[in-house]
């Protein structure tokens, strides 16, 4: 098992496969992003996979960019789900539709949908698409393959925050977890203009559902908490990722990050954090000269808020 230098065990993994994505939120953080050309290949991806499995890593979540705009999608999470407990996707479900069958019977065990609203010309306004029929068809084709389903919402202020209850409720209807997501930047960014107008805090909204809800859950994982919300007859599972300046956030992290470019990466909101594992691989490296990778990645992981 890795544990870094502040006792926090390292038992995921997010790989991010691609920069790419057929979607333009204009709050993006573009956790993608990579200067170079290169990409892991699915070989490559299932290499490190299988190392880091064997370092005790359990849970594997595929990011992007958008994932599935890669055409080897399928085959990456059929090469590493023999390494995995647990395998999911994060996805802005334009593919899902398409993909959902395949993806679940190559193994991946779940997905979280970005579901930001229900209006049509809102969904159009933040992503830049008119598709909000299109994912809807996709979610409900997802509900009925993978459990759970999470829909994630980016709670932004004077855009979907008089939404929230309306997610709620339609979580709660097709059987998925809602996460309620706040805005997240790095520090450089709190004083922008972007973060002042978009910025809507959710500590009042988890105090209430403190109130409210017939059953707390605890996760590990960042000790998130999620609200099981009674509505309309309904149980709504309800979770709140609220990261900014959140020191017990940080504090019970469990993640490592590979960029798609193939760095290590201890953190989304961190810069010179990076830990090439691909160059090496290409040149020829051993897996014991990998293990070093990741235990050199695993020194470098320091809470971004504390
Ligand atoms: N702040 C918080 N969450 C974000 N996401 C994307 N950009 C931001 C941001 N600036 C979330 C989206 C998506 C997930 C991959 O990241 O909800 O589902």
């Amino acid at each position: 098992m890795l544990i870094d230098r502040f006792g926090r065990p390292v038992t995921n993994l997010r790989i991010s496969l691609t920069k790419e994505c057929n979607l333009a939120c204009f709050y993006c953080h573009r956790e993608g992003q990579d200067d170079g050309e290169r990409v892991m290949t699915p070989e490559e991806i299932e290499r490190v996979v299988r190392i880091a499995s064997r370092l005790g890593i359990r849970k594997v979540k595929l990011t992007g960019g958008e994932p599935t705009v890669r055409e080897d999608i399928v085959e990456i999470v059929r090469r590493i789900r023999p390494y995995v407990v647990d395998l999911s996707m994060t996805t802005n479900g334009t593919t899902l539709y398409r993909l959902a069958e395949e993806l679940r019977e190559a193994g991946l065990d779940r997905v979280n949908v970005s579901l930001d609203t229900l209006d049509r010309k809102k969904y159009k306004k933040i992503t830049g698409f008119d598709v909000l029929p299109w994912i809807l068809r996709g979610i409900e084709k997802a509900v009925k393959l993978f459990h759970p389903v999470k829909l994630n919402m980016v709670v932004m202020r004077g855009i979907n925050d008089d939404e929230i209850w309306d997610m709620i409720r339609f979580a709660a209807e097709i059987g998925a977890v809602l996460q309620l997501i706040e805005i997240e930047v790095p520090r450089e960014m709190e004083d922008s203009p972007f973060f002042r107008e978009f910025f809507y805090p959710l500590k009042p909204l988890e105090e209430e559902f403190e109130r409210l809800a017939l059953e707390v859950r605890e996760r590990r994982m960042h000790r998130r908490r999620k609200y099981f919300i009674p509505i309309d007859g309904k149980v709504a599972e309800v979770e709140v990722v609220r990261s900014m300046h959140n020191t017990v956030f940080c504090m019970n992290c469990t993640r490592l990050r590979l960029t798609a470019d193939g760095y290590l990466k201890t953190c989304l909101l961190r810069k010179n954090d990076l830990i090439d594992i691909l160059g090496p691989m290409r040149e020829g490296a051993s897996d014991a000269k990998l293990v070093e990778i990741f235990k050199e990645a695993i020194l470098m992981r320091r809470p971004y808020w504390k």
